[in-house]
């Protein structure tokens, strides 16, 4: 039976993104693939209401699904992403980050966290391929969290990016026609999409540059300072996209590297136990925090002082 693959976008009609993609899904279509391509400007889509009606459902070890669910069309299109052998993702960035449709249609996915669904046995276990585009007006630097932004929210349905492309200085809609050499990037993309499809899941690789990126585990570029994490695990560098831990050290040829550390990805995010760790933590301080008579009290007592100070709105 032939791949399932779908793209996914929030760019404009009819240019950069939708540009790519589809250069990438035609590489997919031509190897045998079933293909299916939405723009989320298409559908109705809510916010993320906060109901944590979901994470709730994680404390108690219950799938309770998003509160929103039959309220517009993000469950709809979950029901045919999640059933994909791969998907392809691409976004316009907008403030050094992808536009917030596209955010607000990822971050709808926690209640799909596929970590702690499995882990219930409310799914069962899926190995989905997935790769990301970033299209910006200006170079890396203006799009410095862009790819990252876009892979972290993939992590929540353990999509294994095998590929990402940050389509640099191309501002103007479908720009990115002038340029040969970024529509054969994008069209790298799907044939290595199509490649990680058909090697068996466990050998699955990053299939892009082998030195793009700091994070020789998930490729990114955005490295922060470790602090204590829930129960004291620190590392001195952590990766910001991923969770890796280590430290940096300067190489031979005086360049600085970020070497993982041996017990670094202990809460790797793009693995389903590293993020089980994380499901564990929201049980803990969020359940915690319910199951506490105290606490809620203390909280019940305090919050009308806040609700009483009402400023001045627009
Ligand atoms: C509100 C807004 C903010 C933007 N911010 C950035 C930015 O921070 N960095 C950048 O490289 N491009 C930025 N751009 C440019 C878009 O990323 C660019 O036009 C891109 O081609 C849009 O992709 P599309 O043609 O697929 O819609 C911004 C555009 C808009 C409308």
């Amino acid at each position: 039976m032939g791949f399932t693959v779908m793209g996914v976008t929030a760019g404009r009609k009819d240019s950069n993104c939708e540009i790519l993609l589809k250069e990438a899904l035609l590489v997919c279509q031509e190897q045998g693939a079933d293909v299916t391509m939405i723009n989320l400007r298409d559908y109705e889509l809510l916010d993320c209401n906060g109901c944590t009606s979901c994470t709730m459902g994680m404390s108690m070890g219950k799938n309770t699904g998003c509160s929103l669910k039959d309220k517009d069309d993000k469950h709809k299109i979950m029901n045919v992403m999640l059933n994909q052998d791969a998907v392809i993702f691409a976004a316009p960035t907008y403030d050094l980050m992808p536009s917030s449709l596209f955010l607000k249609f990822m971050h709808r996915n926690l209640a799909y966290e596929s970590a702690f669904l499995t882990k219930i046995g409310a799914i069962q276990p899926r190995d989905r391929v997935g790769a990301l585009i970033a299209v910006g007006g200006s170079t890396r630097s203006w799009q410095s969290m862009a790819l990252e932004c876009m892979q972290v929210t993939t992590v929540t349905n353990s999509f294994k990016i095998v590929d990402m492309y940050m389509a640099t200085q191309v501002p103007a809609p479908a720009h990115v026609l002038l340029y040969d050499e970024k529509l054969a990037r994008a069209r790298e993309i799907g044939a290595n999409v199509m490649k990680a499809l058909n090697t068996p899941a466990p050998e699955r690789k990053w299939l892009g540059d082998p030195e793009a990126g700091w994070c020789p585990n998930c490729h990114s570029n955005c490295l922060c300072l470790g602090e204590p994490q829930w129960r004291g695990l620190q590392y001195p560098i952590e990766c910001a996209v991923c969770g890796a831990g280590g430290d940096l050290v300067k190489t031979d040829d005086g360049k600085w590297k970020f070497v993982i550390a041996a017990n670094g990805l202990e809460r790797d995010r793009t693995t389903e136990e590293g993020r089980g760790v994380h499901c564990d933590e929201i049980a803990d301080v969020q359940g915690g925090f319910f199951m506490d008579p105290n606490a809620r009290e203390e909280v019940a007592r305090k919050l009308p002082k806040y609700k009483k100070i009402q400023f001045k709105g627009i």
